[in-house]
């Protein structure tokens, strides 16, 4: 061997002898203490390195290589529970052509190719096994080392989708059978619980799976009990005594008829085009969602060649995962700016090494304001984790604390605004820190401007963000007034602006004159005053003069206005330069149309009614729904009381339909109700 390759061959070792520690460090951290200190996708990038080396040179493998191994340890605390059947790990795949490869290995080993392929989402919560006997659930324990997990039955036992004993009729019960799956934290729980945590002063879950794992590894099961978990079977361990067919898919069928929560998007496919469909329809619905997922696993259908592809160390032959983008990645965060918004209010937003999250690159993403900057300790240097899910605006969810350098640097608020150079104020209390500059301020002028033409404002269609911030740079604009009397010439001024697009700005302008008061008050942009509120407000007063005028108490006697809104109603009407705006807008014709209040003069099964949506109506949205029962004269509300006249239930309508239920509450379903708007058209 010559010295070249000795050496290559001693760094090697070294590589594989640091990532062997690294990543037993990390499993530690995440499977025994539920808070893992680094993504997902920086583990998995680690281990995929770790498993090439590993390949091309075995020979310097350790046998307690992570790549070996499944999961962590049992923890003490919990008695060790034996499974009868090893609960396995699954290889990654991340591309179309590393599954078309996966799939290629396991024709060659079978007489017949696969024929048929079970989908199904890839839940990222917490793998458990549960032993059922005589339909009974009897014992339930973590995955553990894969032999060995910890005995949680106790905590398990408080979860309502695992069901204590089978439904259905015993003779379809086998006489013993392990079932397993997932327990997860809908996302919705998760927010609850994290804001729980923060009242209480408690440390914040990172995502919903450290949430699920944390929240069943309890030694008080009464602590498991009090947090929304469900438990989604996704196959069978051991089973004594017939189950289901001789499919994956009639396996998944008959533990949904036992009782079991089995994921809608189980579905079985027939062709590897089909897989990749599955794959894009999954991913495009991945954040709408209740749970968390960060793949796909695929399944070869039939249950003998299941069993004659068999096992590989840690993973099955026969199934796959098809990992999704990681929405939380980690990179370096190089710098911060503040961002001035319509209100004043001042951003944090860290200028990141660009880096790919969420199926996008991303280099800039919020830091929300400087008391979640001082929450979470980051600093300019840091290695940071970047998290964007769905169309939601990319955070910094966390530091790395492990690469801290030592020249980090902490992150300070400007005293002055980086636009204006107006004093910066951040009241005692408060997150928020605002820039005092108010429409002197060009960043809250265009910030308000752009409130203003917005859609739900005075929706002028074709003045977006790009030419509101050109027309106030160049001087054009100066309040809202100034876009009613933009003349052709001046639009022609700006760059890339032709004779076309100028006419047809000044048509939308034109066309939007005339508005709702409701959408006028909320165009005006007041704080904490959405739509909703605007639409109170202006049935309540009917003109704008009677809104002016109004006090403190006048202005909560307003439905849902509470002090704080009233306060920053009468704030926005005694500015001078916010009643100059208004001023000006009266002068340049702009028409206020009269409110007919909601209601008035209709006689509808709905008229003076409060009523609730809740579930999927299917052919109307809750939104679309609301606002046409509001026409007809109902008020509607979003929760179940006594004060509750009518609940309209649509399709897995949950706890409000409940509620209704106790309280004695007229239900109303989807068809009813479309039927009663149907014969009202
Ligand atoms: S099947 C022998 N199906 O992913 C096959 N696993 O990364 C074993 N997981 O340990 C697993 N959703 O905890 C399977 N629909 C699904 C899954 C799923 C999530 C987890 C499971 C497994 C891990 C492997």
């Amino acid at each position: 061997m010559s010295s070249n390759n000795k050496s290559t061959n001693k760094s090697t070792q070294a590589r594989i002898k640091h990532l062997t520690k690294v990543l037993t460090e990390h499993n530690r951290r995440y499977y025994l203490e539920d808070s893992p200190t680094i993504p997902d996708s920086d583990y998995d990038a680690l281990f995929r390195e770790l498993k090439t080396l590993e390949e091309h040179n075995p020979s310097l493998a350790v046998a307690n290589s992570p790549t070996k191994r499944v999961g962590g340890e049992a923890l003490k605390q919990f008695s060790p529970s034996q499974h009868r059947q090893r609960l396995l790990s699954l290889d990654n795949v991340f591309s179309q052509d590393e599954l078309a490869d996966f799939w290629q290995r396991a024709d060659n080993r079978l007489t017949d190719s696969v024929q048929q392929w079970v989908a199904e989402p890839k839940f990222d919560g917490l793998a458990v096994n549960l032993l059922y006997e005589n339909g009974k659930f009897i014992q339930g324990a973590t995955r553990g080392d894969g032999e060995i997990g910890e005995d949680i039955t106790l905590n398990l036992k408080t979860i309502d989708s695992i069901p204590l004993l089978f439904s259905k009729s015993k003779s379809t019960w086998p006489k013993s059978i392990e079932v397993r799956g997932e327990v997860v934290m809908p996302k919705k729980g998760f927010e609850v619980l994290n804001k729980k945590q923060d009242k209480l002063g408690e440390k914040r879950f990172a995502n919903p799976r450290n949430a699920a794992a944390g929240s069943l590894r309890q030694l008080d099961s009464s602590i498991t009990a009090k947090r929304p978990l469900e438990f989604y079977a996704y196959g069978i361990g051991e089973c004594i005594g017939d189950f289901g067919g001789e499919t994956h898919f009639s396996v998944m069928a008959q533990l949904s008829n036992l009782g079991f929560k089995v994921s809608e998007w189980v579905r079985e496919i027939s062709d590897f085009a089909g897989l990749q469909d599955y794959y894009n329809e999954l991913l495009a619905s991945r954040a709408s969602l209740p749970y968390d997922i960060d793949g796909i696993v695929y399944k070869v259908n039939d249950l003998s060649q299941q069993e004659v592809l068999g096992f590989v160390s840690r993973a099955p032959r026969f199934a796959v995962a098809y990992k999704f983008p990681a929405q939380e990645v980690s990179t370096l965060l190089q710098g911060v700016d503040f961002q001035v918004g319509r209100t004043g209010a001042l951003t944090p937003v860290a200028r990141l090494e660009p880096v790919f999250v969420g199926g996008v690159t991303v280099s800039n993403a919020t830091l929300h304001n400087m008391d979640e900057v001082n929450r979470k300790d980051v600093r300019i240097g840091d290695r940071v984790i970047v998290r964007r899910a769905g169309d939601v605006i990319p955070e910094v969810v966390s530091v790395i604390l492990d690469y801290r350098r030592k020249n980090a640097k902490k992150i300070k608020l400007p005293d002055v605004c980086p636009v204006c150079g107006s004093e910066v104020i951040k009241e005692e209390g408060l997150a928020v820190a605002r820039c005092s500059g108010g429409l002197f301020c060009g960043a809250q002028l265009k910030g308000a401007l752009k409130h203003f033409v917005s859609r739900r404002a005075f929706r002028i269609d074709g003045l977006g963000d790009k030419w509101i911030d050109q027309l106030v740079d160049s001087g054009l604009i100066k309040t809202p007034a100034d876009i009613f009397v933009l003349k052709k010439e001046d639009l022609l001024k700006l760059p890339r602006m032709g004779e076309k697009s100028a006419d047809n700005l000044l048509q939308a302008i034109y066309d939007a004159r005339e508005i709702d008061f409701a959408r006028f008050i909320y165009a005006l942009g007041i704080r904490e005053v959405g739509i909703a509120t605007a639409s109170h407000l202006a049935e309540h007063f009917l003109n704008l003069a009677a809104l002016q005028q109004a006090d403190l108490e006048q202005l909560q006697a307003v439905d849902e206005v509470g002090e704080v809104v009233a306060r920053f109603v009468l704030d926005y009407f005694s500015d001078n330069q916010q009643s100059g705006w208004l001023d000006n807008l009266s002068k340049v014709g702009i028409i206020i149309k009269k409110v007919v209040a909601k209601g008035e003069n209709i006689t509808s099964p709905f008229s003076g009614k409060t009523v609730v949506l809740t579930g999927d109506l299917k052919f109307l949205t809750r939104e679309e729904a609301a606002s046409k029962l509001e026409n007809l004269g109902a008020k509607v509300t979003s929760s179940v009381s006594k004060k509750t006249d009518l609940l309209i239930a649509g399709e897995k309508a949950g706890s409000k339909l409940k509620k209704a239920e106790q309280l004695g509450v007229t239900v109303m379903d989807s068809q009813a109700f479309q039927g009663v708007l149907e014969s009202l058209a």
